[in-house]
């Protein structure tokens, strides 16, 4: 559904730009979700932002369906950052929700089913009436959720959306996430710079090597049923591959940055 082929992009003029990401290829397919993991700095927001088509690529194309990505294409794919931060304060839980149809043209005999429906998810039914201060974070990140899927984008596109939550907490997003992402055959990006979590929740990851000229050192399928288990033989033994591959890419990193 997603094809990106040979990207590449540079940040100021060339000559004497800066190569953020060189030589970037996936196909990601419908219903897939992908992970981009990689030490900070190597571009995963870079990459994210030209799937959303936030960002123009300098060389090298996107497509969508088929049709190069151009611009930001709202009706069909969701970005979905720091979570905490996007929801409207003087609305109710059930209004931010409303809210986000309405914005997205929801036919609206179907908003009552669809609120229903994605806040029971998430556990917030009962609590439909209360404003956004009225929520513990972790509620307020839930509703969050809720609202990005009940849109029901074709691809959603997460920039660490769950980086500042306590461990416990993450856990349960990504069960809510995972139980979200299976049962409505959403496309999933995924940026994190945390191991275990990319496994916790991929179909796929894509290691990304440190800038400048990042590419995808290696794209890693993760078998397992879910919820994985770092515990589990098959999950550490991925994890211990993967830290081989980034560790001496985070020591570079670290020099770059001095
Ligand atoms: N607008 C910009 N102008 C110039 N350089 C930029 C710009 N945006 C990003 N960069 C550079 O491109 C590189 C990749 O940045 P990006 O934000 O994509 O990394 P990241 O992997 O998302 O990092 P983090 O994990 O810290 O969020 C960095 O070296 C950054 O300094
Ligand atoms: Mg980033």
């Amino acid at each position: 559904m997603l094809e990106v082929r040979n990207l590449r992009k540079v940040y100021g003029e060339e000559p004497g730009g800066y190569v953020a990401l060189e030589g970037i290829s996936i196909d990601i397919a419908a219903g897939e979700f992908l992970c981009l993991l990689g030490p900070s700095g190597c571009g995963k927001s870079t990459l994210l932002n030209i799937l959303a088509g936030f960002e123009e690529v300098s060389a090298g194309s996107v497509m969508f369906d088929g049709r190069p990505v151009k611009g930001a294409d709202r009706d069909r794919m969701m970005f979905f950052q720091d979570a905490g931060s996007a929801l409207l304060p003087w609305l109710t839980v059930e209004e931010n929700v409303r809210f986000a149809l309405r914005a997205r043209r929801v036919p609206r005999s179907q908003w009552d089913d669809i609120i229903t429906r994605y806040l029971s998810m998430v556990d917030l039914n009962n609590h439909r009436t209360k404003f956004p201060a009225e929520l513990s974070g972790g509620m307020r990140q839930r509703l969050q959720i809720a609202r990005a899927l009940a849109v029901e984008p074709r691809v959603l596109l997460m920039d660490e959306p769950f980086a500042a939550l306590d461990a416990m907490i993450r856990r349960r997003m990504h069960a809510i996430l995972t139980d979200i992402w299976q049962r409505s055959g959403q496309t999933i990006v995924f940026v994190t710079h945390d191991i275990a979590e990319a496994i916790a929740l991929a179909d796929r990851i894509a290691i990304m090597s440190v800038g400048p000229c990042s590419s995808f050192m290696k794209i890693m399928d993760v078998k397992g049923a879910r919820p994985r288990d770092m515990g589990d033989p098959a999950s550490s033994a991925m994890f211990a591959e993967i830290e081989r591959l980034l560790t001496p890419e985070i020591r570079r990193s670290e020099e770059r940055l001095g």
